[in-house]
C-alpha cells in the first residue's frame, strides 16, 4: 500500500516510535494528526513538522475520544491510516505485593481495550475511502512473555489475537487493510526502566513500518523480532528463554 498523500491519525504521536513516525510519515507527504495526553508536549512535536496537527485526547476517556472523531468526522473526513500506538507499560516482579490487578487494568485498557474503541469508532470514516489501513503497534514479547513486563506482555499478546481477527473480517467487506507492527526493545522514555538504551532507534521502528506497508507485508517485523518469531516457530521455550535471560 501507498503511503503518501494520505491523512494519518497516530496515537501517541508526540514522543518516541508515534513521533518518530509522525516525522517520516510528515516528510513523505502525507497530512498527519497527532494524539496523547500532554497537550505541551503534544503542540511541541507538531511545531517541529509540516503539516502536523495535534489533537490532545486521553484514549482511556470516553468523552475525550468522542470529541477526536467528531474532529476527525468534520476536519478530517478524508483519513485514511489509524496507527494504534499509545500504550502504557509497568515494569515489576510479579508477587504477592505487586499490586498486579491495578498495572494490569491500567495496560490492558490502554493498549487494548482503548484501541478496540477508537477503532470501532473510526471504521465508518476509513470504510468511505477508496484505500485505507489500520495499524496496531504490538511488540517482540507477542510471541512470548518478558516476566519483567508481564501483564504488559499478556496485554499485547491480546492486541495480536484481536488483530488477526480484524485482518480476516475487514477483508471479507471492506478495503481496509490490517498491519501489525511488531517492535523489538527501542531505545525511548517507555523503556527507560528495562534496558532501553541498548534497543534500537525509533527511526528504524518507523522506517521499518513504512517498509512493511509498501510490501503490504501485514505483520510487520522489526530488528531482533524476526529472529524471536523463528525461534518461536522452532521452539517456544528457546524464544521464552531468548526473551529472558
Ligand atoms: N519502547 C519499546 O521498547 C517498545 C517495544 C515494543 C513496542 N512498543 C510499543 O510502542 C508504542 C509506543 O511506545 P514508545 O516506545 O514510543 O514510548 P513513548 O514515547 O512513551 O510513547 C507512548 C505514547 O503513548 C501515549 N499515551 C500513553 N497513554 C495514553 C493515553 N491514555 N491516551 C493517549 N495517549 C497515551 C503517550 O503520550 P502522553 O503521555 O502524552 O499521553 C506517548 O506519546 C507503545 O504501544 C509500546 O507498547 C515499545
Amino acid at each position: 500500500m501507498n503511503i503518501s498523500n494520505k491523512t494519518v491519525l497516530i496515537t501517541g504521536g508526540g514522543s518516541g516510535i508515534g513521533f518518530a513516525t509522525a516525522k517520516l510519515l510528515s516528510e513523505k507527504g502525507n497530512k498527519v494528526i497527532i494524539t496523547g495526553r500532554n497537550s505541551a508536549r503534544l503542540q511541541k512535536a507538531a511545531a517541529q513538522l509540516k503539516n502536523v496537527t495535534a489533537i490532545p485526547c486521553d484514549i482511556n476517556a470516553e468523552a475525550d475520544v468522542k470529541n477526536l472523531v467528531k474532529e476527525v468526522q468534520e476536519k478530517f473526513s478524508d483519513l485514511s491510516v489509524l496507527v494504534n500506538n499509545a500504550g502504557a507499560a509497568y515494569a515489576y516482579q510479579l508477587s504477592s505485593e505487586a499490586d498486579a490487578f491495578a498495572k494490569a487494568s491500567e495496560e490492558i485498557t490502554t493498549n487494548y481495550l482503548s484501541l478496540i474503541r477508537l477503532t470501532e469508532q473510526l471504521l465508518p470514516v476509513l470504510s468511505k475511502q477508496k484505500e485505507a489501513a489500520i495499524v496496531n503497534v504490538s511488540s517482540i514479547v507477542v510471541f512470548a512473555p518478558t516476566a519483567v513486563i508481564s501483564t504488559y506482555s499478556a496485554s499485547k499478546a491480546a492486541v495480536h489475537s484481536y488483530t488477526q481477527s480484524l485482518r480476516h473480517t475487514l477483508a471479507k467487506n471492506t478495503q481496509i487493510k490490517v498491519f501489525e507492527l511488531m517492535p523489538p526493545l527501542v531505545n525511548t522514555e517507555f523503556s527507560k526502566g528495562i534496558g532501553g538504551e541498548n534497543g534500537i532507534p525509533a527511526l528504524e521502528v518507523a522506517e521499518g513500518l513504512v517498509a512493511g506497508f509498501e510490501k503490504d507485508e501485514y505483520e510487520i517485523q522489526v530488528g531482533a523480532t524476526a529472529q524471536i518469531y523463528q525461534l518461536f516457530l522452532s521452539s517456544p521455550k528457546d524464544a521464552f528463554n531468548a526473551l529472558n535471560q
